[in-house]
């Protein structure tokens, strides 16, 4: 059985791709290595610092990109069966990645539960560019069997349990940039203010609360 779900969204109804080439100011995602290659190997903790990810996040709060988010949570990922039924919080500001070549995106094999996520929540990963072989993300660990790359193509989103299970990246030979952002959902029938009020993001010291970490639909 796979470790994870793929499902299919209408790009032209959500153009994640194309306000992200604009935000980014370049007009081939998967090469934009071209434009600004890092200069040294990433690593954890410092690897959600450099000057790309910067850009993105300063434009991320600008309304075309918000508006495109919230409404693919609202409008998308809310209406999955999985969540019939259900009230649902989303991680507020999802999380970017790009995995250049010969490069990592994320240091180290991880649950996230290790940085003090709810094991409750759930992950939902959404490359921009298609994500395949070393530059994909793997889940399980890698030294076993247990390992499977979590390949995705534009136009998809995949949910996998990130807060309990291994995974993490590997150097990518594929020659090609992956960019991505992925998010947490969470049922809010698992929320608890005070157990949610005793932890905080690894690297931008954000509580797990209503409010700054997580937002209401
Ligand atoms: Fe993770």
């Amino acid at each position: 059985m796979s470790k994870y779900t793929l499902y299919d969204y209408d790009s032209s109804k959500f153009p994640f791709k194309e306000t992200v080439q604009n935000m980014m100011d370049v007009d081939q995602l998967d090469m934009i290595h071209e434009v600004f290659e890092f200069p040294e190997k990433l690593e954890i903790i410092k690897d959600q610092n450099t000057i790309l990810h910067d850009k993105f996040y300063e434009e991320m709060k600008k309304a075309e990109f918000t508006a495109l988010y919230k409404d693919f949570v609202s409008n998308f990922i809310s209406d999955l069966e999985i969540f019939k039924n259900e009230k649902i919080l989303y991680q507020t500001y999802p999380s970017f990645r790009i995995h250049q070549p010969n490069n990592i995106a994320v240091g180290q094999y991880h649950k996230d539960s290790d940085f003090g996520h709810n094991t409750h929540e759930m992950n939902f990963w959404l490359p921009f560019t298609n994500a395949w072989d070393t530059n994909a993300v793997w889940i399980g660990d890698p030294d076993s069997d247990d390992h499977e790359c979590m390949e995705v193509d534009y136009g998809q989103v995949a949910n996998f349990d990130g807060a309990n299970s291994l995974h993490g990246n590997k150097d990518n030979l594929t020659g090609k940039s992956r960019l991505s952002i992925d998010f947490r959902i969470f049922p809010l029938k698992f929320y608890n203010q005070q157990e949610q009020e005793q932890t905080e993001t690894l690297t931008q010291k954000k509580k797990f609360v209503i409010g700054e970490y997580w937002s209401e639909l």
